[in-house]
């Protein structure tokens, strides 16, 4: 998939801060029967929307018949994600940056445990952290007082390699560029450099040939660390958490990704924008999920990441959910979204 764009996006009027109000028919309050516990009303709420329904293919009488795929939390038939093919030899890495300004959507948490799935496919990963708060590294357990080297070394003196900075994530075949509060300042002494949008770019150059996935953590700000993490990059994953509020600033996200396309990076595309936090109990999370369908279509992932303590655990755990709790609904939503991942990229 090109994913050029959010589909649907470009025209006047259809930006996501620009749509309607969500309109619900008006319900009757009802009591409902005091033995129900609280948890369990939202579970039998009506869902106020029709879904799609697929039209019946017409076949021949003799024709095996076509299959059915049931429908996926987005409400389209969840499509057959084959297995990736076995990888002979590492390199040509596609840069991914997982990108949002509004902060606590799942960038962090993706980027952990999109890449330990994409390593348990057997691809070579690196993460880079690129946010100052470091919790990219936090959540796989290093201590950022601790660090001698982080990725600010990396942009700001030429005399650090990459090989001085990377460190072992814990995870087999995915390695790490840490970081810490010391990148804020690289923000502010950027601003002075030649080419500095061109920073991390220049930077990862020699990781290319080594990896096979680079995902890149970004803040939550589309600063010159942000601009900088899209200058390097092929693709963007938006993580959108499943909240009404979430939708509102993705079109100032996506101009600032036109805007670096047009300038900077003209290979950048869209890879998906991600739902996650989703709670398909509650009626507002299945109407967010059918807003964002309207507004990105084919974009939208399949693939859903859903509402689960599991996730903060991990995190305090100092690891992937793919790890820390293998065989959880968190973790096999994160092996589907590798798998899905991977039919988007134009050399798998
Ligand atoms: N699917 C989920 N279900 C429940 N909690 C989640 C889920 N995904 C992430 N979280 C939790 O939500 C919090 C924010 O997630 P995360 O740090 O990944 O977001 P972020 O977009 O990287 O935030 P920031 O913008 O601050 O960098 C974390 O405590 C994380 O453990
Ligand atoms: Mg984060």
């Amino acid at each position: 998939m090109s994913g050029a764009a959010f589909p649907g996006s470009g025209g006047a009027g259809s930006s996501a801060s620009q749509m309607p109000p969500l309109v619900r028919p008006p319900v009757r309050p009802q009591e409902p029967p005091s033995h129900i516990p609280r948890d369990e009303q939202t579970v039998t709420e009506p869902i106020p929307f029709e879904r799609p329904v697929a039209a019946a293919p017409a076949t021949a009488p003799d024709a095996p018949a076509a299959e059915v795929r049931p429908l996926g939390p987005t409400g389209r038939p969840f499509p057959h994600l084959p297995e990736p093919r076995p990888v002979a030899e590492h390199g040509g890495a596609r840069v991914i940056a997982m990108c949002n300004q509004k902060g606590g959507v799942g960038k962090t948490t993706t980027t952990i445990n999109l890449g330990a799935s994409l390593a348990e496919l057997g691809r070579k990963v690196l993460l880079v952290d690129f946010d100052p708060q470091g919790s990219l590294s936090v959540g796989l357990g290093l201590n950022p007082h601790e660090m001698d080297l982080s990725i600010y070394n990396l942009l700001m003196q030429r005399d650090v390699t990459i090989d001085d900075v990377v460190v072992p994530s814990g995870v087999p075949g995915m390695d790490l560029l840490p970081s810490n509060i010391d990148l804020s300042a690289a923000e502010v002494q950027l601003v002075h450099e030649v080419a500095r949008e061109q920073t991390l770019q220049r930077v990862l150059a020699p990781a290319i040939e080594r990896y096979d996935v680079i995902l890149i953590d970004c803040q939550p700000s589309l600063g010159l660390l942000t601009v900088n993490a899209l200058t390097a990059s092929d693709g963007v994953i938006v993580p959108l958490e499943c909240e009404y509020f979430a939708l509102r600033g993705v079109a100032l996200l996506k101009q600032t990704i036109d805007k670096v396309r047009e300038r900077l990076n003209p290979r950048l595309e869209i890879d998906g924008v991600l739902g996650t936090m989703y709670d398909g109990r509650t009626l507002h999370g299945r109407e967010v999920m059918e807003r964002l369908v309207q507004a990105w279509g084919d974009t939208v992932f399949h693939t859903v990441i859903r509402r689960t303590v599991k996730f903060s655990d991990a995190t305090v755990a100092g690891e992937p959910i793919t790890a820390y709790a293998s065989s959880s609904t968190g973790a096999e939503a994160y092996r589907s979204l590798a798998k899905e991942v991977l039919t988007r990229w134009p050399d798998e």
